[in-house]
């Protein structure tokens, strides 16, 4: 017989005389004629209740089963007398397939984040995790759809590359080489190892996308990133998944309108299609989303300079640890405020000075600033970065020398400035930065199946 999910069993119209369902037993009692199991397939949020009567020839080994055993179970589906569900399954044969030890950690009881985070090989097990990341399966699939909707070719860039497109040197290594050989030639030497030249694990896909987007139009990778930077917050993984849209003929308002567009779709598609689970997010964990998540769906975005920004927290009046300086980059707090308090929606901080940003990025006519645009969201800061892309040759390879990269290295992506170039622009969203946004968990350790960390790569 062929198995059937939970969630589409709860969603019957009508009773079913013959179910097969298999799952982890959730919890269960016993009385002296019966047995009650609520089971949990991760279909979804809610667990079916099953009644094992003592009369089933295995009872005896039934009412030992312990939480966290998996079953399978074939039976009846029935209409509940019991509150808070419709369904029921009256079981007529329980297959008890393996039953959990008793040391099984996560018993009935609500357990701290931290402590889940010891057990991130069970954590999906809890109602919090299992609704995190199938609104993480979910959300994945929505990027895609909103790009296949809006013809974007979705594009594979490299994990391992041989250049820097942030140029903020975080990156992790990649050698063939064996550590005693490097320690014995008292040195990495690129000639002897495996692409006879530095390798790194990416930290943008940007740079294969501008190529794309210069002969495809509209393209877009989603996949994962790599950045060694040491830093221990809230915000960061060494591991994460950006969704990086580029599109040719395109300038920064564009590029802006887009992201807007992009936020939007995804918190509406939230809301619609994960509504069980957000549920528990809306309800449990964050009574304030809910209305965070109605303003970025109906509010217009805030679009403000750089400049701006710097005076408005100036004069704001507001104690912040790290103090605001014109000409450095803002801190998390700084972003914080601007977008959580001060205009409380989502607000663009465009034309940044040249000098705190990445070399690709489009010089305005004032000659200090450059088209960047960084999102800011509530609670969280930045979810976007990106920029117009600087598309003149002469200005890229001023940038260049000034930044001293190597324009031999970058000899491909300074061919695309010669043939043919034209303005284009695109932006990179963490996608774990997304769904903390989207579920208001504050930790992105917590968003993220195993979080790579400073110090942490357990499981
Ligand atoms: O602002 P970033 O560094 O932009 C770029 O990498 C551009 N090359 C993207 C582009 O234009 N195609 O990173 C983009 C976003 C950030 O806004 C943030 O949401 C996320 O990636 N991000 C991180 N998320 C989690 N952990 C980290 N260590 C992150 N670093 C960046
Ligand atoms: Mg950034």
């Amino acid at each position: 017989m062929k198995r059937t999910k939970i969630n589409i069993l709860l969603a019957s119209d009508e009773p079913i005389e013959k179910i097969l369902v298999k799952g982890w037993v959730r919890t269960k009692r016993d009385s002296k004629e019966f047995s009650f199991m609520e089971l949990n397939d991760g279909s979804c949020l809610k667990n079916i209740q099953v009644i094992a009567d003592s009369r089933l020839e295995n009872y005896s080994n039934i009412s030992a089963i312990t939480t966290g055993s998996a079953v399978g179970v074939e039976g009846k589906l029935v209409e509940s007398p019991g509150k808070g569900q419709r369904w029921e399954i009256h079981a007529e044969c329980v297959d008890i397939i393996n039953v959990a030890t008793e040391d099984y950690p996560l018993q009935k009881k609500r357990h701290s984040d931290e402590f889940l985070r010891t057990i991130a090989h069970l954590r999906a097990r809890s109602n919090k995790y299992g609704a995190a990341f199938r609104i993480r399966s979910e959300m994945a699939f929505a990027i895609h759809n909103f790009y296949h909707e809006k013809g974007f070719r979705y594009l594979h860039t490299p994990i391992i590359t041989g250049s820097d497109c942030e140029g903020a040197g975080e990156m992790f290594r990649v050698t063939s080489l064996a550590p005693e050989a490097v320690a014995k030639a008292g040195k990495w030497d690129f000639n002897q190892d495996f692409f006879a030249h530095e390798a790194n694990l990416t930290v943008s896909g940007q740079l294969s996308a501008e190529m794309f987007a210069l002969a495809l139009g509209d393209v877009y990778t989603f996949g994962p990133t790599f950045r060694a930077e040491n830093s221990n917050t809230s915000r960061h993984v060494a591991e994460f998944w950006m969704v990086e849209p580029e599109m040719a003929f395109c300038d920064l308002a564009g590029n802006m309108d887009h992201a807007e567009e992009l936020l939007k779709y995804l918190t509406r598609y939230a809301l619609l299609h994960c509504s069980e689970d957000m549920a528990l997010f809306t309800e449990f964990v964050d009574k304030g989303l809910k209305k965070v998540l109605d303003t970025l769906v109906d509010e217009e975005y805030a679009r403000i300079s750089y400049d701006d920004a710097v005076e408005l927290l100036l004069k704001s009046g507001k104690k912040f640890e790290y103090m605001v300086v014109n000409g450095k980059d803002l801190q998390s707090e700084h972003e914080r405020f601007l977008a959580g308090e001060y205009f409380k929606k989502p607000v663009f901080l465009v034309n940044y000075p040249k000098s705190i940003k990445p070399f690709y990025m489009r010089v305005n006519d004032d000659g200090r600033t450059v088209a960047a645009m960084d999102l800011l969201v509530p609670r969280i800061g930045e979810i976007i970065g990106g920029s117009q892309r600087e598309e003149r040759l002469e200005m890229l390879e001023q940038r260049m020398d000034q930044m001293g990269l190597p324009k031999e290295s970058y000899w491909w992506y300074l061919d695309s400035r010669r043939f043919g170039s034209v303005p284009h622009a695109g932006f990179g969203m963490g996608f774990e930065r997304l769904l903390m946004l989207i579920t208001g968990i504050t930790n992105i350790r917590d968003v993220i199946p195993f979080p790579r960390t400073p110090g942490n790569i357990d499981f």
